[in-house]
């Protein structure tokens, strides 16, 4: 039985001259409110505070906001492609940790600006629109492939634990890391999930549970600082999350929190696999070093919710948004295209030897 979930993340309403919709997820579980974007700085404004997220998702919605900026330009072809550079570079400044974000940028300047001289402006706006449309197509397939690949490795009765949100929320389809989830329980296997809260913008918390709870998905929310204690009870059977940035030799980063629980697992010998499309890796980034990590403002740390202080005024504050897991303490990686194993910094090479990846 194949997954449809009762919501859309992100969605493009009309045609050159309309606009992108995405479910405010800043406002979930609370409510389920969808935002319409007409401009790149709204678009920039949402992908900086994350009421579209996730790495998949922001390339996708980035690759719309090229099409925004041109929906009522009228001028000639010559300063609508200038507009378009000036956009990308604007929501290429929005988050630096996600590859997938230049990667959607960069794909659609890739296939609207070789010719954009010689066609009219409302071509080019065709032209930039249809390549963002295909990027989500593309990504609502990658999902269904991820899940096929990585619910091989869920047996029947399997509890997996997962951090922050990689779901459907995180992307176009069915999510990376809860793909494997759903499509194993759209197979006919009973998987329960334990979800990490992810402080400090508890994306597990709200998101993860909100979209497990509508697909009827036996739940557990946990505070951070728990998954050691339900690992050494040995509750957990396997450890399945996202990734923002695959280096070449398979060094990855995701949501902060997801390296302690790669070291918990290991220390555990419980399986600690990362699920992410193709276009989450970056092969130009030799590892996890060179990745850039963003950081986030203090009060996301010292208020919850932007509603309760948790911390006195004046306290100083470390607040990374991703953290590095080395290679070597990852079990596998599941792309669309199937499950690679260690040593990853040859099979990495190995599988994208093939295929050019649009960077
Ligand atoms: O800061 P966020 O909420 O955008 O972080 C998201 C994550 O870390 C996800 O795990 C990652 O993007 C993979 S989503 C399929």
């Amino acid at each position: 039985m194949r997954l449809s979930l009762p919501f859309k993340t992100i969605q493009w309403v009309g045609e050159t001259d309309g606009f992108l919709r995405i479910i405010d997820q800043t406002l979930l579980p609370e409510r389920e409110a969808y935002l319409n974007l007409y401009t790149v700085d709204e678009l920039f404004d949402a992908i900086r505070q994350l009421k579209v997220r996730g790495a998949p998702a922001i390339g996708v919605a980035a690759a719309y906001g090229l099409s925004l900026v041109l929906r009522e330009a009228e001028e000639n072809t010559k300063k609508l492609k200038d507009e378009l550079k000036r956009a990308a570079e604007k929501l290429r400044s929005a988050r630096p940790t996600a590859v997938n974000l230049f990667y959607g940028i960069d794909r659609v300047l890739k296939e609207s600006l070789s010719f954009a001289d010689s066609v009219s402006p409302q071509l080019l706006k065709k032209t930039v629109l249809a390549s963002a449309r295909r990027l989500q197509q593309e990504d609502e397939r990658m999902c269904e492939s991820l899940g096929e690949q990585g619910s091989q490795l869920i047996k029947d009765g399997y509890t997996v634990l997962t951090n922050c949100n990689a779901g459907a929320l995180a992307t176009c389809g069915i999510g990376t890391a809860l793909a494997c989830v759903y499509t194993a329980v759209g197979q006919g296997r009973r998987v329960s999930v334990v979800c990490c809260e992810t402080r400090p913008l508890l994306q597990g918390a709200r998101l993860s549970t909100w979209e497990l709870l509508k697909a009827k998905i036996p739940t557990t929310l946990i505070c951070d600082n728990m998954a050691g204690a339900l690992m050494r009870q040995g509750k957990i059977n396997a450890v399945f999350v996202g990734a923002d940035r695959i280096a070449a030799n398979g060094d990855i980063a995701n949501k902060i929190g997801t390296y302690p629980l790669a070291c918990l697992a290991k220390i555990h010998s419980i399986p600690f696999y990362v699920v992410a499309p193709s276009s989450s890796f970056d092969l130009n980034t030799p590892s996890g070093e060179k990745i850039p990590i963003e950081e986030r403002p203090a009060e996301e740390v010292t208020f919850i919710q932007k509603r309760i202080r948790t911390a006195p005024e004046g306290v100083s504050v470390f607040n990374p948004a991703f953290d590095v897991t080395p290679a070597h303490l990852i079990t596998a990686i599941v792309w669309e295209g199937g499950i690679i194993s260690p040593p990853f910094e040859q099979t990495i090479k190995g599988v994208f030897k093939e295929k050019t990846l649009c960077r």
